[in-house]
C-alpha cells in the first residue's frame, strides 16, 4: 500500500509518501517546508503566523512529495496542534482524498512519533520487538507508552506539568539563543570542553526533578525556573557561560528522561525501548540513553533518523500503514487530542 500522508500540526509543513516494507514501511519521498524563520523573528511560534504559512506552501509541499507517483490512500495528522495548522492539512487531506476517491486515514501525531522507528531503508533494518517501552519527548509532549502490540498501547508515566521540548526552548530563551531552542541548546552543551567542565561543574548545579521518586512521574517547570535563578546570578553571561549553562541543562533534562526510562524498563520488562519526537534529536539523550538501555540484558534501543525526529510526514504514513484508522470526509482537526 502506498501512501500520501500530510503533517501540519505546528510550524513545519509536510508531505511524504510512504509504502509497506516487511515488517514496517519505506519513504518514498519526504518534504518538509517549516516556517522557522518567521518564528525566529518573533522568539517563538505565532500560530497565526504558522498558518498563513502553511495555506501557501501545502500545495506545493504535496505536489513535491507525490512526483508522478499514484497513491492507494490519503493520511492526515489531526492532532494534537494547533487549531490554525490542523485545519490547513486536514482540509487539504480530505479534498485530496475526495477528489481522487481514496480512503481517508486518520493519524494521532504523537502515534506517528512512536512509529517513526518502524522506518526501515533495507532489509538489514530491524523494527522493534514488541512489548516496548517508548519515550516520546516533543515541544508538548513527555510521554512514557507501554506498546503492547502494535494498537494496544498504555499510557505508563510522564510530566505534570511542562514538556521537556518546551523546557529546552525556555531555557533557549533565557541564554539568548534563537528559536527554535532545543537543537541551540545542544549544540551549545556540546561545545564545552572538558577542561571548561570541570572549571565550573560544581558551580552550576540545576536540580533534577522527581529524579529519586520511585514513580513515572516527571516535572520539568522547576528547572525552568532554576535556570532563570543561575542567569540571573550570573550576569553578564559570557560565551563560555551560556554553553556551561547549556550544557548543564541538557545533562539535568536528559538524566531525569533517562532515569524514569530504566524504571519504566526495570518495572515492565520490555524487549525495546523507543525513543521519539523533536527532542530525540539530542545527541546526549540519544547517546545517554542507549547507553543506559543497553546494559539491560535482552533490550534493544531504537531512535529514528535525526530527520524523522522532529515533525515530518513520513512518520504520519508509516502510523497510516500500521495502524491504519479509516476516517470519514468529515473528520475535524482535535488540538487536545492524546496519545492513547
Ligand atoms: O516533535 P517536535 O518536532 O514538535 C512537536 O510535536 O512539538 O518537537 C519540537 C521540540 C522543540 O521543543 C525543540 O526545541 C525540541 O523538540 N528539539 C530539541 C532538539 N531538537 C529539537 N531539544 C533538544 N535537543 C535537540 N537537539
Ligand atoms: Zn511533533
Amino acid at each position: 500500500m502506498k501512501v500520501l500522508a500530510i503533517e501540519s500540526t505546528c510550524d513545519e509543513t509536510a508531505a511524504a509518501v510512504v509504502e509497506s516494507f516487511g515488517d514496517g514501511v519505506r519513504v518514498l519521498t519526504n518534504i518538509v517546508a517549516s516556517s522557522v524563520e518567521m518564528h525566529e523573528k518573533y522568539g517563538g511560534i505565532v500560530p497565526e503566523v504558522a498558518a498563513r504559512e502553511q495555506i501557501k506552501s501545502i500545495i506545493p509541499v504535496i505536489k513535491e512529495a507525490l512526483g508522478q507517483m499514484e497513491i492507494d490512500a490519503v493520511a492526515v495528522s489531526y492532532g494534537p496542534g494547533l487549531m490554525g495548522s490542523l485545519l490547513i492539512g486536514v482540509e487539504t487531506a480530505k479534498a485530496v482524498a475526495w477528489a481522487w476517491e481514496k480512503p481517508l486515514l486518520k493519524v494521532n501525531h504523537l502515534t506517528a512519533h512512536i512509529l517513526a522507528n518502524w522506518i526501515r531503508k533495507s532489509d538489514e533494518d530491524l523494527v522493534p520487538s514488541l512489548p516496548a517501552v517508548g519515550l516520546v519527548v516533543s515541544g508538548g509532549h513527555t510521554d512514557l507508552i507501554l506498546l503492547k502490540s502494535l494498537s494496544e498501547w498504555e499510557w505508563i508515566g510522564g510530566t505534570r506539568d511542562d514538556a521537556a521540548g518546551e523546557a529546552f526552548d525556555k531555557a533557549a530563551r533565557l541564554l539568548g539563543l534563537p528559536y527554535p531552542g532545543g537543537p541551540e541548546v545542544d549544540t551549545a552543551g556540546n561545545k564545552v570542553t572538558e577542561e571548561v567542565w570541570k572549571q565550573y561543574k560544581d558551580k552550576f548545579n540545576l536540580p533534577r526533578p522527581l529524579i529519586h521518586d520511585p514513580s513515572l512521574e516527571m516535572s520539568f517547570s522547576g528547572i525552568k525556573a532554576a535556570i532563570a535563578r543561575l542567569i540571573e546570578s550570573e550576569k553578564p553571561l559570557t560565551e563560555e557561560k551560556i554553553n556551561v549553562i547549556a550544557k548543564e541543562f541538557g545533562e539535568a533534562v536528559n538524566e531525569v528522561l533517562v532515569k524514569k526510562t530504566l524504571l519504566a524498563v526495570e518495572k515492565y520488562q520490555p524487549k525495546s525501548v523507543i525513543l521519539a519526537g523533536g527532542v530525540a534529536a539530542n545527541k546526549i539523550l540519544r547517546e545517554n540513553l542507549k547507553k543506559e538501555v543497553e546494559k539491560v540484558a535482552g533490550v534493544k534501543f531504537f531512535v529514528p533518523e535525526l530527520k524523522y525526529c522532529g515533525d515530518n510526514a513520513s512518520m504520519v504514513g508509516a502510523a497510516a500503514v500500521l495502524r491504519p484508522d479509516e476516517a470519514v470526509l468529515d473528520l475535524k482537526p482535535e488540538p487536545g487530542l492524546g496519545i492513547v
